[in-house]
């Protein structure tokens, strides 16, 4: 990875948040470039971390190992469109647009290329994302583990075998940092009514969240197991749980990830057709 050439197109938080961690990372990739309409933001990343900046879409294409395309998705006809002429047929692109189908991008390439796409999270932005990355058949073993190697530096990586798994990912991971939020909104206005100040509300919920994460990440139980062993009978957690499943939070969550797989497919068939 030190020796290749990484090119961003969009230099939004995605975009940020990559490149943070890659010159955090053990595996610092010297040759950043990045392109995006705003000079303002360019030069804020070339201040902050030195890396080659340009207006112009194309102006590094031709020299790209990997191509990262981190605009909206509304943008990414677009914007392939303006590469397809000047990219190298040895360029990994590497596509973090949520919806954007490989076979629309191939389309719009005008070619058959290799192309990973990738669905992050965003804790990326504090380098605890969570990406999911698939692979169509263009991608050789060496781009395969560049692209993974690349998101490992915001956080976990999966691959997923089928491109179709990426809407069950999106409502998964994608969305899943929302759903955590609406948890931890709701446990701050129930804790302020039970008389605790705002403040402290906020930092033992959060400090909650991340110590309930940490233990479930580092243990060989499951989460299940992990909830029983503090539920104890007759106890506080117990009553808390038994109203939280009367509240029929375990269907209001399979319906919750129904829903957003069903709009992300309806999306992607949006996206897909302009
Ligand atoms: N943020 C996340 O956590 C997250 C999670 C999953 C997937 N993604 C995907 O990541 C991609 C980027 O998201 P983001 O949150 O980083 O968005 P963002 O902050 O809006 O970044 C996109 C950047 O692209 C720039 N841009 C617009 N048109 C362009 C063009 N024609 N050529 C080059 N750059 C252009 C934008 O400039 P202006 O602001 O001036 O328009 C902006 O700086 C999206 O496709 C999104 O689906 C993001």
């Amino acid at each position: 990875m030190e020796q290749c050439n990484i090119v961003f197109i969009g230099g939004g938080n995605m975009a940020g948040s990559i490149i943070g961690g890659l010159l955090q990372g053990d595996c610092p990739a010297k040759n950043i470039y990045i392109c995006d309409p705003d000079q303002t933001k360019l030069d804020a990343f070339q201040q902050r971390y030195g890396v080659n900046i340009s207006t112009y879409n194309d102006q590094f294409v031709g020299l790209a190992d990997v191509l990262v395309l981190a605009v909206k998705p509304q943008m990414m006809h677009q914007v392939v469109e303006g590469l397809a002429s000047k990219m190298s047929h040895e360029t990994l692109l590497v596509s973090v647009a949520a919806g954007i189908r490989e076979k629309n991008i191939g389309r719009w390439l005008g070619k058959e290329h290799a192309i990973v796409r990738c669905m992050p999270n965003t804790p990326s932005l504090v380098q605890t994302g969570a990406s999911a990355l698939y692979a169509n058949n263009q991608v050789s073993d060496a781009q395969r583990d560049l692209a993974e190697s690349l998101m490992r530096t915001v956080g976990i990586v999966v691959w997923l075998e089928h491109e179709a798994q990426m809407d069950a990912v999106t409502a998964v991971s994608g969305s899943g940092p929302a759903y955590f939020f609406l948890v931890m909104e709701a446990m701050q206005k129930s804790a302020e009514q039970l008389g605790l100040s705002p403040d402290m509300s906020r930092l033992l919920i959060i400090q909650t969240a991340l110590g309930a994460a940490k233990m479930a990440m580092e243990s060989e139980e499951g989460v299940g197991e992990l909830r029983h062993r503090v539920t104890s009978p007759g106890g506080t957690t117990e009553q808390g749980i038994r109203a939280l499943q009367a509240g029929a939070l375990e269907e209001t969550f399979d319906e919750a990830l129904q829903a957003a797989c069903r709009r992300s497919k309806e999306l992607a068939k949006i996206l897909g057709d302009t």
